[in-house]
């Protein structure tokens, strides 16, 4: 497999294994604005696992890599006197913009399956995406996949390393 906006490079099995790690990962308690956007999420597009539901997670999830790269290149504008500060805060524009592109790759993935499914806002049928092929226009962007399961892996691996990367980074809140 070849992956280009997705991120790692996974095989068949690689995909597998990471699924069943991240579902036998703690949750992280949610604080009071995730909550209140999960409920909200309930609210506007129902509380069942529907692809438009998790479409508009993707859409909000580039949000905060935005904020990011715009703060950082602020600070830059600041700090570029101090070449080595400027330049690790240079790295942390690039790290948000490839996660911002991840995201929006995911959306028009997403966006991809709900038009080709004719998915409204039915209960989705997982087992059927194990013998369905990844068929899409995004492949070259994104990653060559054998089955539409295995797009769903790699997307949640993706998000599971942005997990991780904004765990990561809060613990460092400020550049030194
Ligand atoms: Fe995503």
């Amino acid at each position: 497999m070849t992956t280009r906006g997705a991120m790692g490079n996974l095989d068949r099995e690689g995909l597998r294994r990471a699924q069943q790690e991240t579902e036998c990962t703690a949750r992280r308690r949610y604080g009071l604005p995730a909550r209140v956007l999960f409920r909200l999420l309930d609210v506007f597009y129902g509380r069942p696992r529907t692809l438009s539901k998790f479409k508009v997670l993707e859409l909000i999830a580039r949000v905060p890599y935005q904020s990011w790269e715009q703060v950082a290149y602020i600070a830059i504008t600041h700090t570029y006197e101090r070449a080595g500060l400027a330049r690790r805060i240079y790295d942390r524009v690039q790290e948000s913009r490839a996660q911002q592109d991840n995201e929006q790759w995911h959306l028009l993935l997403l966006e991809e399956r709900i038009a080709r499914q004719g998915i409204r806002e039915g209960w989705l049928r997982f087992p059927e995406w194990e013998t369905e092929p990844f068929d899409s226009d995004f492949a070259a962007d994104y990653a060559e996949l054998d089955t539409v399961a295995d797009l769903f892996r790699q997307i949640g691996y993706d998000e599971r390393l942005h997990k991780q990367e904004s765990v990561a980074r809060m613990g460092e809140p400020r550049f030194h």
